[in-house]
């Protein structure tokens, strides 16, 4: 994988929120020689001492607010925040109306007001803002962007996408994870999850404003009229199913243990360490069968989440968009479909392979085909997070930057069409996108 090549040799980073997205983004800007990481601000002691030790940063300069820290007049090029996305227009405004360049985890913000509002200091300061849509910077998408780039299949008229959340990815970040309500998180699952979708709409046709969008979606499965026959309300407690069923606190959590920042956030958040590998397995088994909700059905908790959605979208050139997300599925996947006036790309992430076809002049063969087979580790969102990472330093720098790092309009544009997607269900109705 080729990283961005980055020009100056020292660039300083303050990191704001120490949590699992945070820290690894920062251990990402590590990998680009001269990167530093000269703060850190957390309001978790605990956190904010785990970050200082780990990337060595001076304790004078490790703060509980984003206020402490430019009070005090550290100096630095560049933030990453990655803290929840109920904070990130409180933690980001105050960097923004100070110029900084910032690195902002997707969704930037919780509604629209708190989006034209980012969007005005951005542009009203003179800042820069760079949204985490880690999707664009993997090899596999940024490579069909490159074609699309060349005019290989040309305009495109249809864009297919669609996401689908593994069952016990939706179960622990959802369900039962941190947002599986959205009135308490602020956050729909359209945006909490698929915000990376939305924008790979917008960058895909970068340049072309949507204009309207309408959604359908509904919470199908996980609510308690779908609860199997025999299901309990605690996996380790009451359940006769518990060894059938593929949401079992005692599969996931005990055997497995895949999610462990999320199964065990909340022993995690009184400050032991930051993953749940060393808790001890009395102790899981404990906080399982107490009343948290890692412990309990998901077919008997308080989650609103939709586990199943549409989106559908018109550009101002009468291109359209359809997205589909799709939660509690075998695996996690996205397929992607772009239909061009001279030919069409069909591409499966997981697979990290896309076709391209385009007609062929010929008597027999009507058509051509190119199998692009990208051989990548999908580790770190296949190497998106420590792409996108060099290519904020860029940004920050006014280095060149990757056709991945595109301007602060399609970030907007990928926002509003979820946003205004979550009002249409709402409201019943097709919503006209703002324009900028
Ligand atoms: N790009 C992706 O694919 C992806 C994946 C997961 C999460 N995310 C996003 O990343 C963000 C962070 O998620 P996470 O799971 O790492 O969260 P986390 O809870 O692990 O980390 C958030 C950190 O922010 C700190 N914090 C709280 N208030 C703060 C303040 N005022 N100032 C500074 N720090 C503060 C918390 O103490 C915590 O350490 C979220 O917005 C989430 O949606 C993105």
């Amino acid at each position: 994988m080729n990283l961005p090549i980055i020009k100056k040799m020292e660039f300083k980073i303050a990191l704001i929120g120490a949590g699992s997205r945070g820290t690894q983004y920062s251990s990402h800007a590590l990998k680009h020689g001269g990167t530093k990481i000269v703060a850190v601000v957390d309001p978790n002691e605990f956190r904010r001492n785990i970050a200082a030790e780990k990337f060595n940063i001076d304790p004078k300069n490790c703060f509980p607010g984003v206020d402490e820290l430019l009070e005090r007049g550290v100096e630095f090029d560049g933030v990453i925040n990655g803290t929840m996305d109920n904070m990130h227009v409180k933690t980001t405004l105050p960097l923004l109306q100070r110029g900084k360049c910032v690195m902002l985890e997707k969704p930037m913000c919780l509604n629209k007001d708190e989006l034209f509002e980012l969007y005005n200091t951005t542009v009203k300061y003179n800042a820069k803002l760079m949204v985490c849509h880690v999707l664009r910077y993997t090899p596999f998408y940024s490579a069909i962007k490159q074609r699309v780039v060349n005019g290989e299949i040309g305009e495109i008229k249809h864009i297919y996408a669609s996401e689908s959340v593994a069952n016990y990815h939706m179960a622990a970040a959802f369900i039962r994870g941190k947002w599986g309500n959205s009135v308490e998180c602020g956050s729909k699952i359209l945006m909490a999850k698929s915000c990376h979708d939305m924008d790979l709409l917008t960058w895909f046709k970068s340049g072309v404003r949507p204009v309207k969008v309408s959604s359908m979606g509904s919470l199908f499965e996980y609510k308690a009229e779908k609860a199997p026959e025999g299901a309990g309300k605690k996996c380790l407690v009451d359940c006769k199913i518990e060894s059938d069923c593929p949401y079992s606190a005692n599969l996931n959590y005990l055997k497995r243990d895949d999610f462990d920042v999320y199964s065990w956030r909340a022993i995690l958040e009184k400050g032991t360490d930051l993953s749940g590998k060393t808790i001890p397995f009395e102790e899981k088994v404990k906080y399982l069968k107490s009343d948290d909700r890692f412990g309990r059905c998901v077919y008997y908790l308080d989650n609103d989440q939709y586990d199943t959605q549409n989106v559908s979208v018109q550009f101002e050139d009468g291109s359209v968009a359809t997205f589909g997300l799709d939660a509690g599925t075998p695996y996690g996947e996205r397929y992607i479909r772009l239909e061009g006036t001279k030919g069409m790309i069909i591409g499966q992430f997981m697979k990290q392979q896309f076709i391209i076809r385009k007609p062929k002049l010929d008597l027999d063969e009507k058509y051509t085909e190119e199998v692009v087979d990208i051989n990548c580790s999908l580790d770190g969102h296949g190497g998106g997070d420590t792409r996108i990472i060099g290519d904020f330093i860029n940004l920050a720098l006014g280095n060149e930057t990757s056709i991945s790092c595109t301007s602060i309009e399609d970030s907007m544009y990928g926002h509003l069409i979820g946003f205004n997607a979550d009002i249409s269900i709402n409201e019943e109705r097709i919503v006209r996108i703002e324009k900028l």
